[in-house]
């Protein structure tokens, strides 16, 4: 057994970053200014997106999208069950009711023709989550969208990188569309904590800027450099949700580096899927499909609980004594006592996300690992399932 722990997620910051930081906290500005600036260009050229707005998480991108969009009470949003508490929490905080489209039980992503039957006269968006950094099918979704002339919010979180047939998430899909990315410390990229909107439509690219501070109408860096003004209006009541430089050093320094990161993943996915494969009693996640490039924020198989005759919480235990870190993504959201209170939702209301919720499970997936680290991961699921 390992003598050290094995998280199932490691950021992997270069001096770079760190120098870069420190050239920050020497400067004297720390907060959102010049490199802020910067990250949100390259973000954009790395994208094709026209408008990349840096925001201090992806559950602040999503939420500022939603209002830029105008959505508000009255209005329903669609979304998957199998996601961050943050996407379904945004909808409900702006004032729309979430309503949910089941999973695919394989992909684990929405299923587009689920979304068509909840379509209502009172939707007004559609929030794909690329579960896992798998893209969904997007055109599919997309024609949805446009048929319905719904506003389109991918969740991006777990897709930096990935492609749904050559597109790369987050670049423009129409006027009503926005992708938000995370940076929390377990995803793709990191700046500790951050987030972009991606988005071609100008008008909602002001709105996010403007309501990311305050609603004000400049920002402090054009405000107290030594050529700005002092003056600003506020144009409506905003959030105080702006990435600071510190945030945005590491932030570029990651995504030169977001490449071989993927890469790397790959390679981890490639060598959990040969030397796992043949283990009865999990089930991998699938390829992408052709023409798809797959992010993999995560690798998440299902215990097969049945054949095994142990719960997947109790798999994840027995990792834990073997000294090997997992994570839990996701617990169905509809069966959280705030929305089964809110919205009626109970066991049975979306079968595919339940199954997927009680057995789904993540294993260490990040691109530092070593060879021996995933050697390591991979003995410990097999001592694991033959005991079963
Ligand atoms: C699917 C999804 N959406 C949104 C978020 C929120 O991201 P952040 O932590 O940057 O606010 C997460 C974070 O884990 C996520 O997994």
């Amino acid at each position: 057994m390992r003598s050290t722990f094995l998280p199932f997620a490691r950021p992997d910051i270069s001096e770079d970053a760190i120098a870069d930081v420190a050239d920050s906290l020497r400067s004297g500005w720390i907060t959102t200014g010049p490199k802020t600036v910067k990250f949100e260009k390259s973000f954009g050229e790395y994208t094709g997106s026209p408008y990349s707005l840096a925001v201090n998480s992806a559950t602040a991108g999503l939420h500022l999208a939603l209002m830029a969009f105008g959505i508000g009470p009255g209005d329903e949003v669609i979304t998957t069950p199998m996601t961050f508490a943050a996407t379904i929490n945004t909808i409900v905080l702006v004032g729309a009711r979430p309503v949910l489209a089941d999973i695919d039980p394989v992909t684990l992503n929405i299923v587009p023709g689920a979304i068509e039957r909840a379509v209502t006269p009172r939707t007004k968006a559609v929030i794909p989550v690329h579960f896992a950094g798998r893209p969904c099918e997007m055109e599919a979704i997309e024609e949805i969208a446009d048929r319905h002339g719904l506003v389109l919010i991918e969740d991006a979180a777990h897709a930096l990188g990935a492609e749904f047939r050559g597109r790369r998430i987050g670049a423009p899909l129409g006027e009503r569309h926005a992708a938000v990315f995370s940076f929390h410390p377990t995803k793709n990229i990191t700046c500790g904590e951050g987030g972009m909107v991606c988005t071609g439509c100008e008008d909602a690219a002001e709105k996010i800027s403007v309501l990311r501070q305050h609603g004000m109408s400049k920002g402090a860096w054009n405000r107290y450099a030594a050529t700005g003004t002092p003056h600003y209006d506020i144009l409506f009541p905003g959030f105080k949700y702006n990435m600071l430089d510190i945030q945005a050093a590491i932030g570029s320094d990651q995504l030169k580096r977001l490449d071989i990161f993927n890469a790397r993943r790959r390679e981890i996915v490639d060598t959990y899927r040969r030397e796992m494969g043949d283990i009865e009693g999990l089930r991998l996640p699938p390829s992408p499909e052709k023409g798809d490039l797959h992010s993999w924020h995560i690798f998440t198989p299902l215990i097969d609980t049945d054949l095994l005759g142990f719960s997947r919480d109790d798999f994840m235990a027995k990792m834990r004594a073997m000294n090997i870190g997992t994570a839990l993504h996701y617990q169905a959201i509809h069966l959280f006592s705030f929305f089964a209170d809110n919205y009626g939702w109970k066991r049975g209301d979306f079968p595919n996300a339940e199954y997927v919720s009680d057995r789904i499970v993540s294993l260490p997936l990040f691109p530092a690992m070593t060879d021996d680290d995933i050697a390591d991961a991979v003995e410990a699921v097999r001592r694991i399932c033959k005991k079963g």
